[in-house]
């Protein structure tokens, strides 16, 4: 086995230099789910399924799969996906890197003609990244069943409905309330993905096995205050939505980096989004939107923040002059590996003479929610600098093709596992 051959290094470079392209010009690298480049990248990889010569499909939840089929007859299916949407002016290997490593090594099973006991699919899953929604992972919560009525009802801001959108890919909105029956037949679901941090790099490692997952929640802040002349109405007369989300920022910036100092596990949160209205420079901000991004590994940790930060909204609206409201709107819980699948992720990375370590890992990921029903893990390789979600995002293709190198001989050790 030679992940490093010229051939696989060029066959990485390429698939992902051709879906670099397919970004919007303007903004690159930019591949928003159900938008026009990202139906363009799904029929490159639908073609790309069946020049090796796999059987394409789009299932209920919009996931695009490509499945090799055993010549054995059988049900069991082992997984291997990553997602090819990006954040806006996202990167060019969160999820990418993970999709392109996945037809890696099924082109070598293919040059090899190697017969495995188990299907292999490749899967795109639908709308990893967080989106106008506001839900992330789409493809995979679809599904293990955790889409509901009210998430697939909403409408983004060009009054889209998620249900209409999945439909129009190919899925089926209707079925996805309950898990997918093809469920029991998951021998493992596996993921290759950059690491999004620095930890790889810094120790200079070449492969990291994750051991757990931290839980996101996502809340929305509507900031409601009085819309008015920015001339008239003096300083102390205003109702300004702004200046009092401004406070919520500084908050939930101290409330966070406290708790994570108190904390020994994995802690951050985030406000990154942020709407003002009417946002205009001569009239004072009547109404601002904002969402809340938290991580956390500790479920004490993440409930003190909780409950801390509805104390400090509860405060502000008996004394300021705004009205402020907090909604739940995404929730995906702290997770850990199968400890089979990191044992034999890192057997693997010993194997092919690369160093590893086990490590948490800081993002979300589709492999979370497939860990909640089947046996599921992953692998990272180092980034540049730890950039991600950022044009700047950078990966070196000698090391995606270490990481395939791993991925491939976890097959192979499922394979002979599953034979015996
Ligand atoms: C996935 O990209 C995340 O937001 O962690
Ligand atoms: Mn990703
Ligand atoms: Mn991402």
């Amino acid at each position: 086995m030679d992940f490093s051959a010229q051939s696989n290094i060029s066959f990485i470079k390429q698939k992902i230099d051709d879906l670099e392209r397919m970004t919007d010009q303007d903004n690159p690298y930019t591949r928003i789910v159900f938008s026009e480049k990202f139906y363009e990248a799904r029929s490159w990889l639908k073609n790309e399924y069946q020049k090796l010569g796999l059987k394409a499909s789009t299932d209920e939840a919009g996931n695009l799969i490509g499945i090799l089929n055993s010549k054995t007859d059988t049900d069991k299916i082992v997984i291997i996906g990553s997602h090819i949407d990006t954040v806006p002016s996202g990167g060019r290997f969160d999820g990418i890197a993970g999709v392109v490593a996945a037809l890696c090594v099924v082109k070598y099973i293919n040059e090899n003609n190697i017969n495995l006991p188990f299907n292999l699919a490749i899967y795109d899953y639908l709308g990893e990244e967080l989106n106008d929604w506001s839900i992330s992972c789409i493809g995979t919560r679809g599904l293990i069943g955790a889409l509901n009525e009210d998430i697939l009802s909403r409408s983004n801001s060009s009054g889209n409905i998620l249900k209409d959108e999945i439909d129009k890919i190919g899925g089926n909105s209707k079925s996805l309330t309950k898990p997918f029956s093809m469920i029991k037949n998951i021998v493992a679901c596996l993921e290759l993905h950059i690491e999004q941090g620095k930890v790889l790099e810094q120790k200079k490692i070449d492969i990291g096995v994750v051991r757990s997952i931290p839980s996101i929640s996502r809340f929305s802040v509507e900031v409601n205050g009085q819309a008015g002349h920015s001339g008239t109405i003096l300083m102390d007369q205003r109702a300004d939505a702004l200046v009092t989300s401004s406070e919520i920022i500084t908050f939930v910036n101290k409330l966070a980096l406290r708790l994570s100092k108190e904390s020994n596990q994995h802690f951050v949160s985030t406000i990154g989004k942020i709407n003002v209205h009417p946002n205009a420079a001569a009239i004072i901000p009547g109404k601002v939107e904002m969402t809340i991004d938290l991580r956390a590994s500790s479920k004490s940790s993440r409930e003190q923040y909780i409950n801390e930060l509805e104390k400090q909204i509860d405060a502000m609206n008996q004394s300021g002059s705004c009205k402020i409201e907090m909604r739940n709107i995404a929730f995906a819980p702290y997770v850990e590996m199968d400890k089979e699948l990191v044992k034999l992720f890192k057997i693997s990375s010993d194997e092919c003479g690369f160093s590893n370590i086990i490590m948490d890992s800081g993002a979300g990921h589709d492999t979370a929610h497939l860990s909640r029903v089947a046996p599921a893990s992953m692998i990272f390789v180092p980034c540049k600098d730890g950039l991600s979600h950022c044009p700047e995002e950078y990966a070196e293709i000698s090391d995606i093709s270490k990481g395939t190198a791993v991925l491939f001989k976890m097959v192979e050790k499922l394979a002979s596992s599953s034979q015996n």
